[in-house]
Protein backbone atom coordinates (compact mmCIF):
# COMPACT_ATOMS: atom_id res chain seq x y z
CA UNK A 1 0.00 0.00 0.00
CA UNK A 2 3.02 2.10 0.17
CA UNK A 3 3.66 2.97 -3.34
CA UNK A 4 0.43 4.71 -3.90
CA UNK A 5 -0.59 8.27 -3.99
CA UNK A 6 -2.98 10.29 -2.26
CA UNK A 7 -6.34 10.97 -4.26
CA UNK A 8 -5.86 14.35 -2.81
CA UNK A 9 -2.50 15.28 -4.19
CA UNK A 10 0.78 15.35 -3.59
CA UNK A 11 3.86 18.08 -2.34
CA UNK A 12 5.90 18.56 -5.51
CA UNK A 13 8.74 17.02 -2.75
CA UNK A 14 11.04 17.17 0.41
CA UNK A 15 11.05 20.93 0.36
CA UNK A 16 6.88 21.91 -0.05
CA UNK A 17 6.13 19.37 2.59
CA UNK A 18 8.81 21.23 4.89
CA UNK A 19 7.38 24.30 4.78
CA UNK A 20 3.99 23.26 4.67
CA UNK A 21 4.10 21.34 7.61
CA UNK A 22 6.16 23.65 9.14
CA UNK A 23 3.83 26.45 8.21
CA UNK A 24 1.28 24.72 10.24
CA UNK A 25 2.95 24.35 13.28
CA UNK A 26 4.45 27.82 13.14
CA UNK A 27 1.41 29.77 13.57
CA UNK A 28 -0.71 31.78 16.24
CA UNK A 29 0.61 29.25 18.86
CA UNK A 30 4.97 30.44 18.53
CA UNK A 31 4.01 34.47 18.56
CA UNK A 32 0.78 34.86 20.33
CA UNK A 33 0.03 31.89 22.51
CA UNK A 34 3.72 30.68 23.68
CA UNK A 35 4.53 34.49 24.67
CA UNK A 36 1.38 34.91 26.99
CA UNK A 37 1.27 31.44 28.68
CA UNK A 38 5.08 31.49 29.06
CA UNK A 39 4.15 34.80 30.84
CA UNK A 40 1.61 33.46 33.07
CA UNK A 41 3.47 30.78 34.06
CA UNK A 42 6.47 32.58 35.21
CA UNK A 43 8.89 32.45 32.37
CA UNK A 44 12.01 30.10 32.10
CA UNK A 45 10.51 26.53 34.33
CA UNK A 46 7.55 26.73 32.00
CA UNK A 47 9.44 26.95 29.40
CA UNK A 48 11.79 24.27 30.48
CA UNK A 49 8.33 21.80 31.01
CA UNK A 50 7.63 22.77 27.93
CA UNK A 51 10.54 21.73 25.84
CA UNK A 52 10.66 18.70 27.74
CA UNK A 53 7.17 17.73 25.95
CA UNK A 54 8.56 18.60 22.24
CA UNK A 55 11.49 16.20 22.98
CA UNK A 56 9.95 13.08 25.18
CA UNK A 57 6.28 13.47 23.47
CA UNK A 58 6.01 15.72 20.74
CA UNK A 59 8.47 14.49 17.89
CA UNK A 60 8.02 10.70 18.24
CA UNK A 61 4.12 11.41 18.37
CA UNK A 62 4.94 13.70 15.16
CA UNK A 63 7.09 11.06 13.02
CA UNK A 64 4.07 9.05 14.08
CA UNK A 65 1.42 10.96 12.75
CA UNK A 66 3.31 11.27 9.00
CA UNK A 67 3.94 7.81 9.47
CA UNK A 68 0.23 7.04 9.86
CA UNK A 69 -0.71 9.25 6.62
CA UNK A 70 2.12 8.68 4.35
CA UNK A 71 1.19 4.79 4.65
CA UNK A 72 -2.33 4.89 4.33
CA UNK A 73 -2.42 8.11 2.00
CA UNK A 74 -5.91 8.65 3.11
CA UNK A 75 -7.73 11.12 5.58
CA UNK A 76 -6.45 10.40 9.22
CA UNK A 77 -9.03 8.30 9.72
CA UNK A 78 -8.92 5.84 6.62
CA UNK A 79 -5.36 5.86 7.05
CA UNK A 80 -5.57 4.65 10.60
CA UNK A 81 -7.96 2.31 9.96
CA UNK A 82 -6.16 1.26 6.64
CA UNK A 83 -2.94 0.43 9.20
CA UNK A 84 -5.19 -1.10 12.14
CA UNK A 85 -6.33 -3.54 9.09
CA UNK A 86 -3.06 -4.42 7.21
CA UNK A 87 -1.54 -4.95 11.21
CA UNK A 88 -4.88 -7.25 12.42
CA UNK A 89 -5.59 -4.42 15.22
CA UNK A 90 -9.16 -3.40 15.96
CA UNK A 91 -10.76 -1.01 13.62
CA UNK A 92 -12.45 1.26 16.62
CA UNK A 93 -8.83 2.72 16.28
CA UNK A 94 -9.79 5.27 13.57
CA UNK A 95 -12.29 6.96 15.32
CA UNK A 96 -9.71 8.60 17.15
CA UNK A 97 -8.60 9.73 13.52
CA UNK A 98 -12.19 11.15 13.41
CA UNK A 99 -11.65 12.81 16.53
CA UNK A 100 -8.30 14.43 15.64
CA UNK A 101 -10.62 15.97 12.65
CA UNK A 102 -13.23 17.15 14.95
CA UNK A 103 -10.39 19.06 17.19
CA UNK A 104 -8.89 20.53 13.77
CA UNK A 105 -12.43 21.91 12.98
CA UNK A 106 -13.08 23.19 16.44
CA UNK A 107 -9.57 24.67 16.81
CA UNK A 108 -10.10 26.67 13.29
CA UNK A 109 -13.60 27.78 14.59
CA UNK A 110 -11.55 30.17 17.03
CA UNK A 111 -8.29 30.37 15.03
CA UNK A 112 -9.88 32.49 12.41
CA UNK A 113 -10.93 35.15 15.05
CA UNK A 114 -7.59 35.50 16.64
CA UNK A 115 -5.92 35.49 13.08
CA UNK A 116 -8.85 37.93 12.40
CA UNK A 117 -6.83 40.34 15.30
CA UNK A 118 -3.56 39.86 13.38
CA UNK A 119 -4.79 40.85 10.18
CA UNK A 120 -6.78 43.87 11.72
CA UNK A 121 -3.56 44.96 13.23
CA UNK A 122 -1.85 45.06 10.33
CA UNK A 123 -3.72 47.58 9.13
CA UNK A 124 -4.14 49.77 11.84
CA UNK A 125 -0.36 49.67 12.58
CA UNK A 126 -0.18 51.01 8.62
CA UNK A 127 -2.14 53.40 9.16
CA UNK A 128 -0.54 54.55 12.18
CA UNK A 129 -2.43 54.63 15.14
CA UNK A 130 -0.09 53.28 17.44
CA UNK A 131 2.32 56.54 16.89
CA UNK A 132 2.90 58.38 19.85
CA UNK A 133 -0.32 56.87 21.90
CA UNK A 134 -0.24 56.09 25.79
CA UNK A 135 -0.35 53.36 26.89
CA UNK A 136 -4.04 53.94 28.34
CA UNK A 137 -5.25 54.88 24.61
CA UNK A 138 -3.45 51.41 22.82
CA UNK A 139 -5.48 49.34 25.85
CA UNK A 140 -8.57 51.13 25.35
CA UNK A 141 -7.97 50.33 21.20
CA UNK A 142 -7.96 46.77 21.58
CA UNK A 143 -10.54 46.35 24.00
CA UNK A 144 -13.38 48.57 22.30
CA UNK A 145 -11.61 46.58 18.80
CA UNK A 146 -12.80 43.03 21.13
CA UNK A 147 -15.77 45.07 22.18
CA UNK A 148 -17.52 44.57 18.89
CA UNK A 149 -18.18 41.37 17.74
CA UNK A 150 -19.61 42.31 14.52
CA UNK A 151 -15.96 43.82 13.54
CA UNK A 152 -14.14 40.54 15.09
CA UNK A 153 -16.61 38.72 12.80
CA UNK A 154 -15.62 40.99 9.75
CA UNK A 155 -12.04 40.62 10.27
CA UNK A 156 -12.23 36.48 10.69
CA UNK A 157 -14.83 36.38 7.48
CA UNK A 158 -11.88 37.78 5.42
CA UNK A 159 -9.65 34.97 7.10
CA UNK A 160 -11.76 32.06 6.86
CA UNK A 161 -13.03 33.53 2.91
CA UNK A 162 -8.74 33.47 2.26
CA UNK A 163 -8.13 30.00 4.00
CA UNK A 164 -11.26 28.59 1.99
CA UNK A 165 -9.73 29.76 -1.09
CA UNK A 166 -6.15 28.88 -0.60
CA UNK A 167 -7.69 25.24 0.33
CA UNK A 168 -9.79 24.82 -2.88
CA UNK A 169 -7.10 25.21 -4.87
CA UNK A 170 -5.45 22.05 -3.73
CA UNK A 171 -2.65 21.09 -2.44
CA UNK A 172 0.31 21.79 -4.99
CA UNK A 173 -1.87 24.92 -6.52
CA UNK A 174 -3.09 26.68 -2.81
CA UNK A 175 -1.55 24.75 -0.47
CA UNK A 176 1.73 24.97 -1.05
CA UNK A 177 2.17 28.26 -3.50
CA UNK A 178 0.65 30.04 -0.63
CA UNK A 179 3.54 28.78 2.25
CA UNK A 180 6.48 29.02 -0.11
CA UNK A 181 6.42 32.60 0.25
CA UNK A 182 4.77 33.31 3.84
CA UNK A 183 7.54 31.18 5.35
CA UNK A 184 10.49 32.89 4.02
CA UNK A 185 8.71 36.05 4.57
CA UNK A 186 7.99 35.06 8.30
CA UNK A 187 11.78 33.85 8.53
CA UNK A 188 13.54 37.34 7.32
CA UNK A 189 10.33 39.44 9.47
CA UNK A 190 11.70 37.73 12.44
CA UNK A 191 15.24 38.28 12.52
CA UNK A 192 14.71 41.93 12.02
CA UNK A 193 12.62 42.26 14.78
CA UNK A 194 15.18 40.02 17.37
CA UNK A 195 17.70 42.19 16.05
CA UNK A 196 15.89 45.15 16.53
CA UNK A 197 15.43 43.11 19.92
CA UNK A 198 18.96 42.97 20.46
CA UNK A 199 20.07 46.21 20.44
CA UNK A 200 17.45 47.09 23.31
CA UNK A 201 18.95 47.42 26.75
CA UNK A 202 16.88 45.00 28.28
CA UNK A 203 17.36 41.91 25.93
CA UNK A 204 18.84 40.14 28.70
CA UNK A 205 16.49 40.76 31.14
CA UNK A 206 13.77 39.24 28.29
CA UNK A 207 16.45 36.25 27.63
CA UNK A 208 16.69 35.37 31.54
CA UNK A 209 13.11 35.33 31.82
CA UNK A 210 12.43 32.75 29.14
CA UNK A 211 15.88 30.54 30.06
CA UNK A 212 16.39 30.77 34.24
CA UNK A 213 13.93 28.13 35.77
CA UNK A 214 12.31 29.57 39.17
CA UNK A 215 9.77 26.53 40.04
CA UNK A 216 8.23 28.66 42.68
CA UNK A 217 6.36 30.33 39.82
CA UNK A 218 5.19 26.99 38.01
CA UNK A 219 0.97 27.40 38.64
CA UNK A 220 -0.60 24.28 39.64
CA UNK A 221 -1.67 23.88 35.55
CA UNK A 222 1.13 24.30 34.27
CA UNK A 223 2.39 21.19 33.04
CA UNK A 224 -1.17 20.73 31.63
CA UNK A 225 -0.76 23.99 29.75
CA UNK A 226 2.95 22.77 28.71
CA UNK A 227 1.46 19.43 27.75
CA UNK A 228 -1.47 20.75 25.73
CA UNK A 229 1.10 23.68 24.08
CA UNK A 230 3.06 21.26 22.97
CA UNK A 231 0.78 19.13 21.24
CA UNK A 232 -0.88 22.36 20.10
CA UNK A 233 2.53 23.95 18.47
CA UNK A 234 3.59 21.08 16.65
CA UNK A 235 -0.15 21.15 15.32
CA UNK A 236 -0.44 17.14 16.92
CA UNK A 237 -3.90 15.36 17.28
CA UNK A 238 -5.74 17.10 14.89
CA UNK A 239 -5.01 14.96 12.18
CA UNK A 240 -3.34 17.72 10.18
CA UNK A 241 -0.33 15.92 10.59
CA UNK A 242 -1.74 12.65 9.05
CA UNK A 243 -3.46 14.84 6.54
CA UNK A 244 -0.21 16.47 5.29
CA UNK A 245 2.07 13.27 5.42
CA UNK A 246 -0.74 11.07 3.72
CA UNK A 247 0.82 13.87 0.50
CA UNK A 248 4.44 13.20 1.24
CA UNK A 249 6.33 11.43 -1.67
CA UNK A 250 7.57 7.88 -0.73
CA UNK A 251 11.18 9.25 -1.10
CA UNK A 252 11.48 11.59 1.62
CA UNK A 253 12.70 10.71 5.32
CA UNK A 254 10.06 10.78 8.02
CA UNK A 255 12.37 10.94 11.09
CA UNK A 256 14.72 13.96 9.67
CA UNK A 257 11.90 15.93 8.44
CA UNK A 258 10.03 15.59 11.95
CA UNK A 259 13.14 16.81 13.37
CA UNK A 260 13.27 19.80 11.06
CA UNK A 261 9.72 20.53 11.65
CA UNK A 262 9.48 20.63 15.32
CA UNK A 263 13.48 22.27 16.09
CA UNK A 264 11.95 25.04 13.72
CA UNK A 265 8.77 25.13 15.42
CA UNK A 266 10.86 25.08 19.02
CA UNK A 267 13.05 27.79 17.22
CA UNK A 268 10.49 30.06 16.23
CA UNK A 269 8.83 30.40 19.30
CA UNK A 270 11.75 31.08 21.35
CA UNK A 271 12.95 33.92 18.83
CA UNK A 272 9.46 35.26 18.99
CA UNK A 273 10.15 35.41 22.82
CA UNK A 274 13.58 36.94 22.18
CA UNK A 275 11.94 39.03 20.29
CA UNK A 276 8.69 40.23 22.47
CA UNK A 277 9.93 39.75 26.46
CA UNK A 278 12.85 42.86 26.08
CA UNK A 279 9.98 44.83 24.56
CA UNK A 280 7.84 43.99 26.99
CA UNK A 281 10.16 44.98 30.01
CA UNK A 282 11.47 48.00 28.31
CA UNK A 283 8.04 49.42 28.60
CA UNK A 284 7.60 48.32 32.00
CA UNK A 285 4.54 46.11 30.70
CA UNK A 286 3.02 43.17 32.27
CA UNK A 287 4.07 39.92 30.96
CA UNK A 288 1.37 37.98 32.43
CA UNK A 289 -1.13 40.21 30.43
CA UNK A 290 -3.10 37.15 28.94
CA UNK A 291 -4.44 36.57 25.41
CA UNK A 292 -3.88 40.51 24.75
CA UNK A 293 -0.19 40.30 25.34
CA UNK A 294 1.03 40.81 22.09
CA UNK A 295 -1.97 43.01 20.40
CA UNK A 296 -1.58 45.35 23.85
CA UNK A 297 1.67 45.50 25.07
CA UNK A 298 3.77 45.43 21.64
CA UNK A 299 1.70 48.31 19.71
CA UNK A 300 3.16 50.75 23.10
CA UNK A 301 6.24 49.77 22.07
CA UNK A 302 5.90 50.46 18.65
CA UNK A 303 4.42 53.66 18.77
CA UNK A 304 7.41 54.76 20.61
CA UNK A 305 10.29 53.12 19.06
CA UNK A 306 11.63 55.01 16.04
CA UNK A 307 10.46 53.36 12.97
CA UNK A 308 7.43 51.73 15.05
CA UNK A 309 4.91 52.02 12.65
CA UNK A 310 7.56 49.65 10.14
CA UNK A 311 8.28 47.46 12.68
CA UNK A 312 4.73 47.13 13.65
CA UNK A 313 3.71 46.78 10.90
CA UNK A 314 6.06 43.91 9.81
CA UNK A 315 5.40 42.01 13.41
CA UNK A 316 1.82 41.73 12.25
CA UNK A 317 2.13 40.70 8.60
CA UNK A 318 4.55 38.07 10.24
CA UNK A 319 1.66 37.35 12.73
CA UNK A 320 -0.80 36.86 10.00
CA UNK A 321 1.51 34.79 7.13
CA UNK A 322 2.31 32.37 10.26
CA UNK A 323 -1.81 32.19 11.09
CA UNK A 324 -2.71 31.58 7.71
CA UNK A 325 -0.58 28.67 6.87
CA UNK A 326 -1.99 26.80 9.89
CA UNK A 327 -5.41 27.96 9.68
CA UNK A 328 -5.35 26.27 5.60
CA UNK A 329 -3.67 23.06 7.29
CA UNK A 330 -6.24 23.20 10.26
CA UNK A 331 -9.19 23.43 6.89
CA UNK A 332 -7.50 20.76 5.64
CA UNK A 333 -8.71 17.44 7.27
CA UNK A 334 -12.60 18.71 7.39
CA UNK A 335 -12.22 19.47 3.34
CA UNK A 336 -10.47 16.10 2.55
CA UNK A 337 -13.22 14.15 4.35
CA UNK A 338 -15.91 16.06 3.00
CA UNK A 339 -14.27 15.45 -0.66
CA UNK A 340 -14.14 11.53 0.30
CA UNK A 341 -17.80 10.97 2.37
CA UNK A 342 -19.81 13.53 -0.02
CA UNK A 343 -17.71 12.50 -3.31
CA UNK A 344 -18.01 16.56 -4.12
CA UNK A 345 -15.21 18.05 -6.20
CA UNK A 346 -12.13 19.93 -3.28
CA UNK A 347 -13.57 23.35 -4.55
CA UNK A 348 -17.38 22.19 -3.29
CA UNK A 349 -15.81 20.91 -0.26
CA UNK A 350 -13.80 23.72 1.08
CA UNK A 351 -16.17 26.28 0.35
CA UNK A 352 -18.92 23.59 2.44
CA UNK A 353 -16.31 23.46 5.14
CA UNK A 354 -15.19 27.45 5.05
CA UNK A 355 -18.96 28.18 5.86
CA UNK A 356 -19.52 25.57 8.78
CA UNK A 357 -16.34 27.33 9.83
CA UNK A 358 -17.73 30.42 9.59
CA UNK A 359 -20.91 29.81 11.18
CA UNK A 360 -18.91 28.07 14.01
CA UNK A 361 -16.57 31.44 14.50
CA UNK A 362 -19.59 33.40 15.56
CA UNK A 363 -19.80 32.24 19.48
CA UNK A 364 -16.03 33.06 19.70
CA UNK A 365 -16.40 35.86 18.30
CA UNK A 366 -18.81 36.93 20.80
CA UNK A 367 -16.71 35.92 23.71
CA UNK A 368 -14.90 38.39 24.25
CA UNK A 369 -17.88 40.87 23.97
CA UNK A 370 -21.87 40.20 24.38
CA UNK A 371 -21.20 36.24 25.71
CA UNK A 372 -18.09 36.94 27.53
CA UNK A 373 -18.76 34.84 30.76
CA UNK A 374 -16.37 33.09 33.29
CA UNK A 375 -15.33 29.49 32.76
CA UNK A 376 -13.77 27.06 35.50
CA UNK A 377 -10.49 26.92 33.52
CA UNK A 378 -9.57 30.71 34.74
CA UNK A 379 -9.30 34.30 33.33
CA UNK A 380 -7.98 33.36 30.27
CA UNK A 381 -10.37 31.36 29.32
CA UNK A 382 -13.52 33.49 28.80
CA UNK A 383 -16.89 32.48 27.07
CA UNK A 384 -17.31 30.00 24.57
CA UNK A 385 -13.53 30.70 23.21
CA UNK A 386 -12.51 29.60 26.63
CA UNK A 387 -14.17 26.56 26.60
CA UNK A 388 -12.98 25.49 23.25
CA UNK A 389 -9.07 26.51 23.75
CA UNK A 390 -9.14 25.01 27.08
CA UNK A 391 -10.98 21.69 25.65
CA UNK A 392 -8.97 21.29 22.36
CA UNK A 393 -5.36 22.39 24.06
CA UNK A 394 -5.33 20.95 27.27
CA UNK A 395 -7.80 17.83 27.07
CA UNK A 396 -8.23 16.69 23.70
CA UNK A 397 -4.96 17.11 22.09
CA UNK A 398 -3.78 15.23 24.81
CA UNK A 399 -5.74 12.42 24.83
CA UNK A 400 -5.64 11.80 21.10
CA UNK A 401 -1.77 11.68 21.41
CA UNK A 402 -1.93 9.27 23.93
CA UNK A 403 -3.77 7.37 21.33
CA UNK A 404 -1.70 7.79 18.81
CA UNK A 405 1.74 7.40 20.44
CA UNK A 406 -0.12 3.66 21.93
CA UNK A 407 -1.74 2.84 18.22
CA UNK A 408 1.54 3.10 16.46
CA UNK A 409 4.00 1.84 19.88
CA UNK A 410 1.99 -1.07 20.58
CA UNK A 411 -0.72 -2.19 17.25
CA UNK A 412 1.17 -1.18 14.19
CA UNK A 413 3.41 -4.57 13.31
CA UNK A 414 7.43 -3.43 13.33
CA UNK A 415 7.74 -4.31 10.13
CA UNK A 416 5.32 -2.02 8.33
CA UNK A 417 6.81 1.00 10.93
CA UNK A 418 10.20 -0.46 10.15
CA UNK A 419 9.39 0.09 6.46
CA UNK A 420 8.51 3.87 6.59
CA UNK A 421 11.41 4.62 8.78
CA UNK A 422 13.82 2.58 6.60
CA UNK A 423 16.64 5.41 7.21
CA UNK A 424 16.52 5.36 10.91
CA UNK A 425 19.24 3.22 13.02
CA UNK A 426 18.25 0.42 14.64
CA UNK A 427 19.19 1.93 17.93
CA UNK A 428 16.36 4.93 17.18
CA UNK A 429 13.95 3.38 16.08
CA UNK A 430 14.16 1.10 18.98
CA UNK A 431 14.41 4.41 21.03
CA UNK A 432 11.23 5.77 19.27
CA UNK A 433 9.57 2.95 19.82
CA UNK A 434 9.99 2.36 23.56
CA UNK A 435 9.00 6.84 23.55
CA UNK A 436 5.43 5.34 22.35
CA UNK A 437 4.90 2.42 23.84
CA UNK A 438 6.07 3.57 27.61
CA UNK A 439 7.49 7.10 27.96
CA UNK A 440 4.58 9.42 25.75
CA UNK A 441 1.72 7.59 27.65
CA UNK A 442 3.06 7.39 31.06
CA UNK A 443 4.02 11.27 30.78
CA UNK A 444 0.44 12.15 29.47
CA UNK A 445 -1.04 10.38 31.94
CA UNK A 446 0.54 11.55 34.87
CA UNK A 447 0.07 14.75 33.97
CA UNK A 448 -3.73 14.27 33.13
CA UNK A 449 -4.00 13.17 36.62
CA UNK A 450 -1.79 15.62 38.46
CA UNK A 451 -4.46 18.10 36.30
CA UNK A 452 -7.46 16.57 37.81
CA UNK A 453 -5.80 16.67 41.08
CA UNK A 454 -5.21 13.10 41.41
CA UNK A 455 -1.82 13.59 42.01
CA UNK A 456 0.19 17.21 43.04
CA UNK A 457 3.61 17.17 41.53
CA UNK A 458 3.54 20.90 40.84
CA UNK A 459 5.35 22.99 43.12
CA UNK A 460 3.79 27.09 43.39
CA UNK A 461 0.82 27.75 44.18
CA UNK A 462 -1.82 25.22 45.81
CA UNK A 463 -4.67 24.62 43.62
CA UNK A 464 -7.37 26.36 46.19
CA UNK A 465 -5.39 29.55 45.26
CA UNK A 466 -7.18 30.33 41.92
CA UNK A 467 -5.35 33.48 40.43
CA UNK A 468 -7.11 36.58 40.88
CA UNK A 469 -8.83 37.92 37.68
CA UNK A 470 -6.09 39.61 35.70
CA UNK A 471 -6.21 43.39 34.39
CA UNK A 472 -4.49 42.85 30.74
CA UNK A 473 -4.52 46.51 30.23
CA UNK A 474 -2.97 48.13 33.78
CA UNK A 475 1.03 46.64 34.12
CA UNK A 476 1.27 44.82 37.16
CA UNK A 477 4.76 46.65 38.21
CA UNK A 478 5.42 43.98 40.61
CA UNK A 479 5.00 41.25 38.60
CA UNK A 480 7.13 43.16 36.42
CA UNK A 481 9.50 43.81 38.82
CA UNK A 482 9.54 40.38 40.72
CA UNK A 483 9.88 38.66 36.87
CA UNK A 484 13.04 40.07 37.00
N1 LIG B 1 0.38 24.72 15.29
C1 LIG B 1 -0.47 25.85 15.10
C2 LIG B 1 0.04 27.01 15.92
O1 LIG B 1 0.98 26.87 16.67
C3 LIG B 1 -1.90 25.57 15.44
C4 LIG B 1 -2.41 24.31 14.87
C5 LIG B 1 -2.86 23.31 15.72
C6 LIG B 1 -2.39 24.09 13.50
C7 LIG B 1 -3.30 22.12 15.21
C8 LIG B 1 -2.83 22.90 12.98
C9 LIG B 1 -3.29 21.91 13.86
O2 LIG B 1 -0.49 28.08 15.86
Amino acid sequence: MEDNQSVHGEWSGRLAFILAATGSAVGLGNIWKFPYVTGENGGGAFVLLYLLCIVLIGIPVLMAEILIGRRGRQTPHRSIGALANESGAGVHWSWFGLMGVACSFLLLSFYVVIAGWAVAYVVFAVTGQFSGESADNIGGMFNNFIGDWKVLMGWSTLVTVLTTYIVARGVSKGLEKAVMFMMPGLGAILLILVGYALSQGEFMHGFSFLFQPDFSKLNFDSAIVALGHAFFTLSLASGVMIAYGSYLPRNVSIAKTSLIIAVTDTAVALVAGMAIFPIVFQYALDPSAGPGLIFVTLPIAFGQMPLGTIFGALFFIMLSFAAFTSAISLLEPSAALIIEKFSLTRGKAAIFAGGLIWLASIPHALSFNELAFETPFGPDYVGVFGIVDYLTANILLPLGGLCIALFVGWKIKDEFSRRELDDVADAHFNLWRLTLRFIAPVLIIVVFLNGLGFLKFTPGAPPEEEPALEQPLEPAEEQVAEAG
